[in-house]
């Protein structure tokens, strides 16, 4: 994870370096700092914690300079101390660093025999040691950026400064993302094409094993063999995306109070309302129906949001599909079916390990597809299909509206397979339209029940566990409540299968631990309501998530009860996703946990 930015300037960096470290901040938080070029020499601020710390420190201690490197660290090696926190520096040459240089014990044996020693527990440090110590044995910068970067294995997005090199920053890439940002006069390198939006639209994507030589006049870019490469020159959208939070106190309540329209765009997208069907706008790279079976790989929450598609996949299309998480799914080389559709699920579209998973299938046949937020990202680069999200930036670091409009995106798509292998019938594909159709009214309803649910929110706000139950396509919605819960209000919570609490939980039920029970009226929702009995039966607290008709057969069962909107069991997933995301947030609002940005965490997680 971690974002770095620099700029090769021609006006005073310090500044915006901060304003673009402030657009990276998604990608962690656990300290920041920037090194720019004073009088030639190389000069540091870096703080400990939010950029807050750093901007504050700065204005105490403000840095000059035209040229400069900034970067906010997801920490991996080392606490997140100011003695770990980037640049690392040496009098020669600072650098910031994105990934993990894998072999950097080994390369530390090395340079300590020749007398150079780290100050830090990073991996990060070893790389300005290195490039220090080809250039002390008579390299020019660009050859000792050269000559390091050959020695390092893992992933890493690198941008280097050096001592006396007013006009010269030198980046390179192999594995982390990082792009190259044209202005007027003056140049920029970011971990993204939303850490430039404040200075160009113009951007660049490095490719693999690429790096380049950045003037205020241009990027010279050159492949890994070293021969000069041309790299498409992208006009992005990026400065749109800069958002604010507006009357929300969050930004996660802002987005959950977005999925009405962010749900809405999506089935606009796929529903042709004359013709009363769904389809995709764009020519897919393979037909549905020739396909043998689907494997969705996926992290975190982009990976409940799998879970349910397969459900839906699986009971509308009769497509088998395979799911598992990308770090677990990169590494077990599973066998894949000749004509098998491999689909990645991914907010950021740089997750390490989803990435990792992609390239697997895609070098073993697959075809490839992904449903990606941001457009611009790896994943969505190496797709033959992609289907966008376009809910806009999701800044606070639970995803919210990523996971609906992921879901509706799955469900639309389930219902275009189902159609194309002739599984589902033009009166059965209307149905599902229909309720298609419902789906972000019934989510605007959904929220009307914020009061309510933000009082329940205040009993859960007491417990030290939580587990939430669920069936079918609601199992993965209870497994997405509890992970919810658990990352902002750092509540411990499980989620399982409604069926398999009498295997083992439920020996965890007691007076304390509330339960919460998903079960909307539908076929298995007396199935569920049994399970809830035997909670009951043992003194358990059950808040039950369910719609007027479950409430009134079932809600005396329950101590506290959250009514949804009756909907179509197919679009059910997606209404209840919105109970579990206002309880996770209004738990940790009142607990004044940092909802934004909790503990550990980082938006993109783009080590793995
Ligand atoms: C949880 C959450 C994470 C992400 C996961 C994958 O609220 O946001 O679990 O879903 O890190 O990230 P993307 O979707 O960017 O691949």
């Amino acid at each position: 994870m971690c974002g770095i930015v620099g700029i090769a300037g021609c006006k005073p960096v310090a500044d915006r370096l901060v304003s673009a470290l402030a657009q990276l901040e998604y990608r962690g938080y656990d300290s920041a700092g920037i090194a720019t070029l004073d009088h030639g020499e190389i000069q540091r601020r870096r703080a400990p914690g939010k950029l807050v710390n750093l901007a504050n420190k700065l204005t105490l201690d403000p840095l000059a300079g035209t040229i400069g490197i900034g970067h906010t660290r997801w920490a991996t090696h080392g606490a997140p101390t100011e003695l770990n926190a980037h640049p690392h520096a040496t009098p020669r040459v600072a650098v910031v660093h994105n990934g993990i240089i894998e072999n950097y014990r080994s390369l530390l044996v090395e340079l300590a025999a020749d007398g150079y020693l780290p100050l830090t527990q990073t991996d990060s440090e070893v790389v300005a040691m290195m490039a220090t110590r080809w250039m002390d044995l008579g390299l020019s910068p660009v050859a000792a950026v050269q000559a390091t970067v050959s020695k390092l294995q893992g992933a890493f997005a690198l941008v280097f400064l050096f001592h006396g090199e007013e006009q010269m920053l030198v980046a390179a890439r192999q594995g982390s993302p990082l792009a190259v940002g044209y202005g007027d006069g003056e140049m920029f390198l970011g971990s993204d094409a939303l850490a430039l939006s404040l200075f160009t639209d113009k951007v660049t994507y490095l490719e693999e094993g690429d790096w380049a030589v950045v003037t205020p006049g241009q990027a010279a870019i050159r492949s890994r063999e070293g021969s000069n490469v041309n790299r498409v020159v992208h006009q992005t959208n990026a400065s749109s995306n800069i958002v604010e939070k507006g009357p929300y106190r969050h930004f996660m309540l802002k987005e959950i109070h977005e999925q009405p329209d962010a749900v809405s765009r999506v089935v606009g997208r796929f529903v042709d309302r004359g013709a009363r069907t769904l389809a995709v706008q764009d020519p897919l790279s393979f037909d549905f129906a020739d396909l043998t079976r689907m494997t969705v790989s996926a992290c975190g929450t982009a990976y409940l949001a799998g879970v349910v598609g397969k459900y839906w996949f699986e009971r509308y299309a009769r497509l088998p599909v395979d799911i598992d998480v990308g770090s677990e799914f990169r590494y077990r080389q599973p066998p894949l079916a000749p004509e098998g559709l491999a689909l990645f699920i991914s907010q950021s579209g740089e997750t390490a390990d989803t990435l990792a998973a992609l390239r697997y299938c895609a070098a073993n046949g697959q075809h490839i597809a992904s449903v990606v937020n941001v457009e611009e990202s790896t994943i969505a680069r190496e797709s033959k299909s992609v289907f966008p999200l376009r809910c806009g930036p999701e800044i606070g670091v639970a995803s919210t509206k990523a996971f609906t409009t992921q879901l509706t995106t799955l469900a639309c798509l389930s219902v275009v397979a189902g159609r194309a292998r002739g599984v589902l019938d033009s009166d059965k594909v209307e149905e599902l339209v229909t309720a298609l159709e419902t789906l972000p009214g019934a989510i605007a309803n959904a929220l009307l029940a914020e009061d309510e649910i933000a009082e329940i929110a205040r009993s859960i706000s007491k417990a030290s566990d939580a587990l939430f139950l669920g069936r079918g396509p609601l199992y993965p919605i209870a497994l997405e409540g509890a992970l919810k819960l658990k990352e902002i209000s750092y509540i411990h919570a499980e989620g399982y299968a409604a069926g398999e609490l009498k295997h083992g939980p439920i020996a965890l039920v007691d007076e304390t631990i509330p339960v919460i029970v998903i079960a909307p009226s539908d076929e298995l929702s007396e199935k569920t309501v049994s399970n809830m009995q035997e909670v009951a039966a043992r003194g358990g607290r059950i808040v039950l998530v369910t719609d007027p008709k479950g409430a009134e057969m079932h809600g005396g069962i329950a101590q506290q009860c959250i009514v949804l909107p009756e909907v179509h069991p197919f679009v059910a997933p997606i209404v209840a996703a919105i109970a579990v995301q206002l309880l996770a947030y209004h738990t940790a609002a009142h607990l004044g946990a940092d909802v934004d940005q909790p503990r550990n965490l980082a938006k993109s997680v783009t080590v793995e």
